[in-house]
This record gives structure tokens, sequence and C-alpha cells, in this order.
């Protein structure tokens, strides 16, 4: 496949940094693909872009170099490795460079205060803002001879915007751009650039991102292919997996309690509740989507700074069976965030370039499982939105490659 490049928003983050030091310590083949989708079948069957042809640039609203954004990884929870790191620092410097200074309009004030300088917003209007980033698109294509550019969100959770629906019409949103509506949030702005300049999105966190109807409609009459939203990682997935057990067996889920304590930046933005807000509805819509009797389903985050980029998910099932006899499941899920996160970012990116090569357009729901609330699909089931995904595979997959295998089947 042509040249591609990936554009973090939030590329000085935790899962874009860990992100940037994995792909490239593959290429260095220092490390494995283990944790990447697109690395096993049937997903590799596809003519993707390879994991070390991928250029990576970004936006951000903080100065620390990548190189000191993975030292402070490591030093915090081990991953990733020095020596992983010390083997990349080299690309590292090098992609420092093409990080530029982004928006945070809207993102609230545990946002603003990681920034090192004075976001875009300061002294330009809305129009002049997206004119920059998709300026700043431009310019990492053209110096990095690209010829597909794939966007992808992994900045701080936003506040959840109030009336969504006042951009539900491409004509809406362009409007509101355009007579400067400072209420817009900073990661539709970065999809609005992105879309309209052609370029695939995804939004790997829960703020609105491409998810507003206007930025749907641009998606689907420029044809661009995009999805969202927040990347299903951890105690989200198991979720996903486990609840369609005690629904097809007709268990009745009385109570789901699931509380999470992490130390990362993320979990430093998410103590204001404002910034929580959307994490929560989005960890929260799974259970309701899979078990819609369940009578207390409730997610707690916490911020335990000592943890690090280390979560821990805590989650207790009460649910009743024959005779009504009430039983009890436990689990403690301890996930290395970044480590889970990452991959899957570098999935979603070939994937959105392989749609884009296909010619596809709007969003992509065969790329649900990724998702803790995939835009406009209804199923939560993980093995369910994984099928939607191996169909894809099939549909695409060039002739003679392996077909998708079944599952085995005793005499
Ligand atoms: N780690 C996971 O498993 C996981 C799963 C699902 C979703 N997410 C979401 O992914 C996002 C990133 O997570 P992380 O752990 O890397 O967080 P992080 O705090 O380490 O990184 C976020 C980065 O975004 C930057 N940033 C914030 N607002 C910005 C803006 N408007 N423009 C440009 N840059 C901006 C910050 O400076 C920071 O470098 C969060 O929204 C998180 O909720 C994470």
């Amino acid at each position: 496949m042509s040249d591609v490049g990936v554009w973090f928003v939030g590329a000085r983050g935790n899962i874009a940094t860990t992100a940037i030091v994995g792909a490239r310590a593959i290429a260095r083949g220092e490390t494995s693909t283990t944790g990447m989708v697109t690395e096993r079948p049937p997903c590799d069957s596809l003519e993707l872009p390879a994991v070390d042809e991928l250029t990576f640039g970004g936006h951000d609203i903080r100065d620390r170099g990548l190189r000191e954004a993975a030292a402070e990884l490591e030093a915090n929870g081990g991953v990733p490795a020095s020596e992983t790191i010390e083997a990349v620092a080299d690309d590292l410097e090098e992609i420092d460079d093409r990080i530029a200074s982004g928006t945070a309009l809207n993102c609230g004030p545990r946002v603003t205060e990681l920034a090192d300088r004075e976001p875009l917003e300061a002294d330009h209007a809305v129009g002049e803002i997206v004119d920059g980033l998709r300026e700043d698109y431009a310019a990492f294509c053209e110096r990095q001879g690209l010829d597909r550019l794939i966007v992808i969100n992994v900045a701080s959770t936003e506040p959840e915007l109030a009336d969504p629906e006042r951009y539900d019409a491409r004509e809406d949103l362009e409007r509101a751009i355009d007579e400067d509506d400072r209420d817009l949030p900073a990661s539709s702005l970065y999809a609005y650039a992105a879309l309209s300049e052609g370029h695939p999105y995804a939004n790997f966190t829960p703020s609105p991102g491409s998810s507003l109807g206007g930025l749907r409609e641009l998606a689907a009459e420029e044809d661009v292919p995009h999805m969202g939203s927040d990347g299903k990682t951890g105690e989200s997935l198991v979720k996903a997996a486990l609840a369609p057990m005690f629904a097809g067996r007709n268990l009745r889920v009385m109570s789901w309690e699931g509380h999470n304590v992490l130390g990362n930046t993320d979990g430093r933005v998410l103590e204001d509740e404002r910034n929580k807000a959307g994490k929560l509805a989005s960890k929260g819509g799974i259970l309701d989507g899979i078990l819609p009797d369940i009578e207390h389903n409730r997610v707690r985050i916490d911020y335990t700074p000592s943890l690090g980029d280390w979560k821990t998910a805590w989650d207790y099932v009460h649910f009743e069976g024959f005779l009504e006899t009430q039983m009890k499941m436990q689990f403690t899920w301890e996930g290395s965030d970044s480590a889970l996160a990452a991959p899957l970012t570098l999935d979603l990116a070939r994937l959105l370039a392989f749609a884009d090569r296909e010619g596809e357009s709007g969003l992509q729901s065969h790329l649900a499982s990724f998702f803790k609330a995939p835009e406009r699909v209804d199923e939560h089931d993980l093995s369910r939105q994984l099928d939607m995904l191996y169909e894809y595979v099939e549909e695409h997959a060039d002739e003679g490659a392996e077909p998708v295998p079944e599952p085995a089947v005793d005499d």
C-alpha cells in the first residue's frame, strides 16, 4: 500500500507514545506484534500498510518530548522497557519535530492546565483554528511524501457537549465554524479539519469527535471513512465478553458494580466530574445494551496517583438463576492501560487506510469491537462484533488468502 501517515491528536500522551515506541520497535525487530488484532488471522490476510511503513506525526498542547514521555511511562509502570525506548530513541527525536500545537477549545480546566503554551484559540477564531489544523495535516503529508493520512484522536477526554443536536446538519456545523461559535469542542474541530480534507478519522476517546450529525453527513458526502468512540481495552472489554454469557443462559443479572482505579494523566483529567461524565456513559452503555433488564449498573472511576499507568478494576456481579437462587461472581482486572490501548490505535489506522483505499465512506461499523460505544451500532456482544469484523475481512480478503477459521466442532 502507498505511504501512510498516522496523525495522533494527543501525540505526547501515554497511548500515542506507547503506540509510536511500539511501532518503531516492531520496525526494528525489537518486539513482537502481540496485542495487534490486524497481525492475527483473519485480518492478516488483508493487504494492510505494514507497521514499519507507518509515518507518525500529531498535535498536542504539551511540549514534552516523546522520549521523556516514554521514560516517564517506564518509571511509573515499567512499560515500555528502557531498552526498547533506547532502541527507538532516534526515531522519537525525529517524530518530535512533526508534532504541532493544537487547540484545547472547551476541553475544561483539567486539560488546559496541561498546556505548555497558549493554545490556538487564545488568538484565533474557530474558522482560523480549523484552517491551521488543515495546514498542519497538509504540511505533514507534503514533507513526508504521504499518499494517505489517518487521524486518530487519543487526546484527553473532554466534558460532555450540551445540545449536540444543534450541529446535526453539515450546513449548521459549517455555519457555526464560520460564525466563530466558541461552544464547539476541540475534538470535533480536529475531526472536521480531517474529514473535510478527505483524511479518515478514528475517535479513541468518549469526546464528541466525529459523532456530530453534521460530521457524519460530511464524511458520507465526501466519501471518507471514520469511526468511534472510546476504545474498549480493559474492564469494558471483559464486560462485553462476559455479559452475553449471563444473557445466553437466562441468568438474571440484578447488579453489576465496577470500580476502576488508575494513576495516569487520563485518571487525573477524569477526576473532574465534567470530563468523567462521557466516560461513565460509554462504559455503562455496554451492559445496558446486552442486559436490558439489569436493575443496577454502576461504574466508578477514581484517580490513585501511585498506580501510574496500571489500571485495576474490581467487578461484582450479583445474579439469579433457577429456583430464584442468588449467586455472585467477582473478578479483578489489572492492566497496563497504554499497552492495551496502543496496539488498537495501530490496528485502527491500518484498517481505516484499507477502507479508504477501497473507497468506503462514512461510519465503519465493522470496527465496532474496538469501541465501548460504537457509533450507530446496537450490538455490544464482543464475539458478535468480532464476527462483523471477520465477515468484512472475508468479503475483502484477496483471493488465495487463508479462509476465516471455523470454530472446532467435536463429532
Ligand atoms: N488507555 C486506555 O485503555 C484507554 C481506553 C479508552 C479510551 N482512552 C482515552 O484515550 C485518551 C488518551 O489516553 P492517554 O492515557 O494517552 O491520556 P494522556 O493524558 O496520557 O494523553 C492525552 C494527551 O492529549 C493531550 N491533549 C489533551 N487535550 C488536547 C487537545 N485538545 N489537543 C491536542 N492534545 C491534547 C495531552 O497533552 C496529553 O499529552 C483519553 O481520552 C482516554 O480516556 C484510553
